[in-house]
């Protein structure tokens, strides 16, 4: 009989533990999108300013570049690389006739740090489909 008190006890202290876990979870899932709303944010402030993309680029509606739902749309269809694109890794894969025109933008593109053209990617990306 002492035996199974010893088996019930440690049978809840496992499932307190487990239930522990998976709050501890959910709250850390939280967080990531409160971050990845953080890193939008940042995004459209570099967007509109430092990186002057939206002389060229507005949010649904084709001007001198491709619009940034369309862009988006592409970019996140075939999993490509905005990043990598933006610093001239890649190649385009929206327009490429008009290639040469955004060229003149990656001066700027290039001397950003990894975290801001992370966020750059997150805000053109939130425009996808
Ligand atoms: C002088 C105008 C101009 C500016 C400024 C500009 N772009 Fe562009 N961008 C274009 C044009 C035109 C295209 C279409 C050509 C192409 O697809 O490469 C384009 C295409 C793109 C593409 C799609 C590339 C692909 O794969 O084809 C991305 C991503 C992009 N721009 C991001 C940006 C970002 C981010 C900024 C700001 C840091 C920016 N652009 C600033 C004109 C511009």
């Amino acid at each position: 009989m002492k035996q199974m008190k010893f088996f019930i006890f440690i049978f809840f202290t496992i499932t307190l533990y487990n239930c522990g876990n998976k709050a501890e979870t959910n709250s850390t899932e939280k967080n990531t999108q409160i971050v990845d709303t953080d890193l939008t944010l940042k995004g459209k402030d570099l967007f509109e300013g430092k990186g002057t993309c939206i002389a060229c680029h507005k949010p649904t509606s084709k001007v001198i570049g491709p619009s940034i739902k369309e862009i988006a749309t592409i970019y996140k269809k075939s999993n490509g690389n905005i990043i990598a694109f933006l610093k001239e890794e890649s190649e385009p894969i929206v327009d490429k006739n008009q290639y040469e025109v955004m060229k003149t933008n990656f001066s700027i593109t290039k001397k950003m740090s990894e975290e801001e053209l992370k966020a750059l990617e997150a805000y053109m990306l939130s425009f996808a489909d």
